[in-house]
C-alpha cells in the first residue's frame, strides 16, 4: 500500500519508514526538518536506507502547508500515519501555543485534507502522557484522561478526540496509539536514556529528578513500530490502543544499568521533580495483545544493549 508518513524523519518515523519500505509498501515521508532537535541527526536517520530506496518519497516542508499536502496527496495513499508533532513534556511548558499550533491545529488540517482526498485510514501517535497523574496502574485506555498534566499532554488528547470526531463525521478509520517511553537507537537526544548516556560518556553528572522512584514502561522502538504496522493493517472504526511494555523500570534502576552498559559508573546529582512529570507510567496492554495481536519483545536489557551499540558508534 500507499503510506503517507509525517515526521517520517525522527526517531520513531525513520524506523517505521524502514520497516514499510522492508515490507514492499510505497512510502511518501512528510517532515520539515524543524530545529527542535540538530536536523542533521534527521537526515541521517533517513540516510540510514530510506533516501535511496526506489519506493520512498520524501516531501520537505510542514505537514499542515496547502502546497505541502497539495504534493503528499497528489496520488491518493491508502493510509496516513501521522507522526509529526512537537514531542517532549518539559519543553511543552516553555512553548504551549506552539505545541498547541502543531499539535492541535495542524493535526485538524491534516485530517480534512484526508477527508478531501477520501483516505480511509488514519494511524495517531498519540502519547500515554494523556493519562495524567493517574495512580491506578496498571493505566488502560477505559481510565478517565480528562486531568492533563502538561501542554504537550493536552494536545496530544485533543488530537484523539480529533480522530474520534473524523471517525464519527465522515467514517474515517482512526487509530490512536498511546506510546509508552520508547527508547532505541536514534532516540530523540533530550530524552532521558540518550541525554545520560552522554552525561556519563562525558564523565559528567547527570540530573536525577525526584528521589528515583520515579519509573516509565520503557518500550523498544521495534516493538512500537509493530503495534503501528498492526493498527495500521486492521482498520477498525475508531480505536485507542496503549503500546508499552508493561514493564516499569525505576529512574534509580534505569541509570545503573545504563552505567553497566556503558561500563561507566554514573555521577548523579538529586534535584527536585519537576512541574508536569508523573511519577509512575505502566501500560495494561490487554486490549492491544486482543485486538491487535501486539505482543512486545525486547526486554529492557537487550534493548538498551541495541541503544548503546548505535549511541557508541554514532558519536564516533
Ligand atoms: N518518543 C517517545 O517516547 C514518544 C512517546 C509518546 C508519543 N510519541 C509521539 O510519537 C511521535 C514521534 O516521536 P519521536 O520521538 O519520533 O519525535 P521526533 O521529534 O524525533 O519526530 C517527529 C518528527 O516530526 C517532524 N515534524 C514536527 N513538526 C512538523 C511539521 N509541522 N511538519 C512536518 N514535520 C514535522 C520533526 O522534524 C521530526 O522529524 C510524536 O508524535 C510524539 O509525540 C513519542
Amino acid at each position: 500500500m500507499r503510506v503517507i508518513v509525517t515526521g517520517g524523519a525522527g526517531f520513531i518515523g525513520s524506523h517505521l519508514v524502514e520497516r514499510l519500505l522492508e515490507r514492499g509498501d510505497e512510502v511518501v515521508c512528510v517532515d520539515d526538518f524543524n530545529d527542535f532537535y540538530d536536523p542533521r541527526r534527521k537526515w541521517a536517520n533517513l540516510n540510514h536506507m530510506a533516501l535511496a530506496h526506489p519506493r520512498f518519497d520524501l516531501i520537505e516542508g510542514d505537514f499542515a502547508a496547502p502546497e505541502v499536502l497539495g504534493a503528499a496527496f497528489v496520488a491518493p495513499p491508502t493510509a496516513v500515519v501521522h507522526m509529526a508533532a512537537r514531542a517532549g513534556v518539559r519543553p511543552s511548558l516553555a512553548a504551549p501555543a506552539l505545541y498547541y499550533r502543531v499539535n492541535c491545529e495542524n493535526t485538524a488540517n491534516l485530517l480534512e485534507a484526508c477527508r478531501e482526498h477520501g483516505i480511509a485510514r488514519f494511524v495517531f501517535a498519540s502519547s500515554s502522557s494523556v493519562y495524567g497523574g493517574n495512580t491506578k496502574v496498571p493505566f488502560a485506555e477505559s481510565d478517565p484522561v480528562d486531568r492533563p498534566v502538561s501542554p504537550y499532554a493536552a494536545t496530544k488528547r485533543a488530537g484523539e478526540l480529533l480522530c474520534a470526531t473524523y471517525n464519527h463525521l465522515y467514517g474515517i478509520h482512526t487509530t490512536c496509539l498511546r506510546f509508552f517511553t520508547v527508547y532505541g537507537p536514534r532516540q530523540r537526544p533530550e530524552m532521558a536514556i540518550h541525554q545520560f548516556a552522554r552525561l556519563i560518556e562525558a564523565g559528567e553528572s547527570l540530573p536525577m529528578f525526584g528521589d528515583g522512584g520515579s519509573a516509565r514502561d520503557y518500550t523498544y522502538v521495534d516493538d512500537i513500530v509493530e503495534g503501528v504496522l498492526r493498527a495500521l493493517d486492521r482498520p477498525a472504526g475508531f480505536r485507542i490502543y496503549n503500546l508499552g511494555s508493561s514493564r516499569p523500570i525505576p529512574l534509580a534502576d534505569l541509570i545503573t544499568m545504563l552505567g553497566e552498559a556503558l561500563g561507566v559508573r554514573p555521577k548523579v546529582e538529586q534535584r527536585s521533580s519537576q512541574p508536569g512529570d508523573v511519577e509512575a507510567t505502566s501500560a495494561d496492554i490487554t486490549r492491544a495483545a486482543e485486538e491487535l495481536g501486539y505482543s512486545p519483545n525486547v526486554p529492557f536489557e537487550e534493548g538498551l544493549r541495541r541503544f548503546v551499540e548505535w549511541f557508541e558508534d554514532a558519536s564516533g
